[in-house]
């Protein structure tokens, strides 16, 4: 193995594209390509959908100008300072609206490099009101032709229940694609650990029992960060006690090590 299978980083070389998964990026790509403003994807953490951003922007890499954002935790003057910082533009000292100004101004340059201008927002259920209001904003800088950026919202389900409220309504209209991430199946949990293992150079014989993947199907609720983490422990637990496969044994102490690492 060339490295570490289960890593927790969002790395989107490791993507294994479940259903969910594989429509979710589709939907988001082709709604991109269509110039449909508004997108949101929506999932409980640890369900990847950072990792999936991550190879969105990648895709979008030679057509696209992109901003990814996520710290979320700010007003909209540190929006706009993120934004423009992220496209190497410095903003000190800059009010709002030369910051807004400013923007347009590469909007429009982007439009004029025949690009598409794509900002994502990860962690957005986080953004103040005022925030999220600011963004709506950013979405009406459109010519009298086209849209000239995009909105990727993604967050948490408290983004969908923020954006379900009457207050919301607007925006929520707006939303041309919205994608949700659900827990994978058992099956797609034991293609998911083989996918991981052959992406990380591992093609000798199967590592896990299928009694064990059986067990983390079922413990990590189909949760990516879960599985991660059991699988991490297990290979540690059996290669520490010298086994060669992981049976259910490892699994079980893995699975205890996993969730005592979690509540601390
Ligand atoms: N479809 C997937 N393919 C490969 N790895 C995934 C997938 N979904 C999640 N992961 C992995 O699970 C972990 C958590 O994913 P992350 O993108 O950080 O989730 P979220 O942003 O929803 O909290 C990461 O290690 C990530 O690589
Ligand atoms: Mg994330």
């Amino acid at each position: 193995m060339r490295e570490q299978p289960f890593g927790v980083t969002p790395d989107p070389a490791y993507l294994y594209a479940s259903r969910t998964h594989g429509e979710a990026l589709a939907s988001l790509s082709f709604g991109i390509q269509d110039n449909r403003g508004f997108l949101a994807l929506i999932a409980e953490p640890g369900m990847g959908k950072t990792t999936l951003l991550y190879q969105l922007l990648e895709e979008l890499r030679d057509s696209a100008r992109t901003v990814f954002l996520f710290q979320t935790q700010c007003d909209s003057r540190e929006l706009f300072q993120y934004i423009l910082n992220d496209l190497n533009i410095d903003a000190r000292g800059m009010g709002l609206v030369e910051m807004h100004n400013k923007l347009n101004e590469v909007l429009f340059e982007t439009m004029f490099a025949r690009k598409r201008f794509v900002l994502v927002v990860d962690e957005a259920q986080n953004l103040d009101d005022s925030v999220l209001e600011t963004v709506r904003m950013l979405s009406n800088f459109e010519t009298h032709h086209t849209k000239l950026l995009q909105i990727v919202l993604a967050g948490q389900p408290g983004l969908a229940t923020k954006l379900a409220q009457p207050q919301w309504s607007q925006l929520r209209q707006r939303i041309a694609v919205l994608s949700h991430l659900e827990p994978f199946t058992a099956a797609e949990t034991a293609c998911y650990i083989d996918h991981r293992l052959k992406v990380a150079g591992y093609c000798g014989k199967p590592l896990f029992e299928p009694s064990a993947v059986s067990l983390i199907a079922e413990r990590s609720e189909g949760i990516p960060r879960n599985i991660n983490n059991i699988c991490y422990y297990s290979l540690l637990i059996a290669y520490v006690l010298g086994d060669g496969t992981v049976t259910e044994e490892p699994v079980l102490s893995a699975i205890e090590a996993s969730s005592f690492a979690r509540r601390r």
